[in-house]
């Protein structure tokens, strides 16, 4: 079964939300201009904003982290998103001699060994890249859903981040069978790990599958107990990873 025969479904004021999805990605487009950048993972939520992007025309920039340590899965849909839209996709990868630097330290392993060691290299990996990535930029767009995790219960559809730039998460009030249904109905290109039951996907590492009536984000990080977040969404008010 793939995840469309899985998860797609039409549920009550989905065409009001992706009205409202498409307003606000017009409106920050208009405010920001160039210095706007939709952050992808990649993953199922962040494939449908870069098909709303497109399918509207709008000037935004399309980026993702390559963390050196992505599904060959994720990876190959950049040609794929490049192709199908004409769109290029900015790839920050992180510091060569950081990551080298980090696996002779600690081996590369050492996020099992402790939430300290697996936070040090998610800021080697994904937060020094990130810097760049934003570098410059007056906002940028995710996928944050508020149904993915009680952490981001609260995520608003428009916030800012811990350094006052303005960040952007249109699909804050999607269901996941709403992600689903526009990916059918617009035959948007996804990763086929989705179809094995990995819902949320990050570094190869780092995430599994899920079983039935596991929580959505049970795959990543999945030996930790709590706050399992790499620290790339802090709230500006709180300082608390979401
Ligand atoms: S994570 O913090 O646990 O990795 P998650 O995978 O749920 O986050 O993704 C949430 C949002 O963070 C995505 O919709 C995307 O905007 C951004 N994001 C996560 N991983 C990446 C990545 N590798 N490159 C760019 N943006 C990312
Ligand atoms: Fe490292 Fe895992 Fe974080 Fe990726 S998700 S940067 S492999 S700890």
């Amino acid at each position: 079964m793939s995840a469309i025969d899985l998860y797609a479904r039409k549920t009550a004021g989905f065409d009001e939300r992706l009205a409202q999805t498409l307003a606000q990605l017009r409106a920050a487009a208009d405010a920001h201009g160039e210095g706007l950048v939709q952050s992808t993972s990649l993953g199922a939520e962040d494939m449908v904003i870069t098909d709303l992007i497109a399918r509207a025309g709008l000037k935004v920039a399309i980026a993702t982290l390559d963390t050196g340590a992505l599904h060959e899965q994720t990876l190959a849909l950049i040609p794929r998103i490049e192709q199908r839209y004409g769109l290029e996709v900015e790839v920050f990868s992180p510091r060569r001699e950081a990551v080298v630097h980090f696996v002779r330290t600690h081996g590369d392993k050492a996020m099992y060994e402790s939430i300290e060691l697996r936070k040090a290299c998610c800021g080697v990996r994904k937060l020094e890249p990130l810097g760049r990535m934003l570098a410059g930029r007056s906002a940028w767009i995710t996928g944050l859903r508020r149904e993915q995790s009680s952490n981001r219960a609260e995520v608003p559809p428009q916030e800012l981040d811990a350094q006052g730039r303005t960040k952007i998460n249109p699909l804050a009030a999607w269901s996941w069978a709403d992600v689903w249904h526009y990916i059918q109905s617009f035959d948007v290109p996804y990763n086929p790990l989705h179809d094995e039951f990995m819902p949320s996907i990050g570094c190869a590492p780092c995430t599994r599958a899920i079983a039935v009536g596991e929580d959505f984000r049970a795959g990543r990080w999945w030996w930790e107990e709590s706050n399992k977040e790499c620290g790339l969404h802090v709230h500006e008010k709180t300082g608390v990873t979401a």
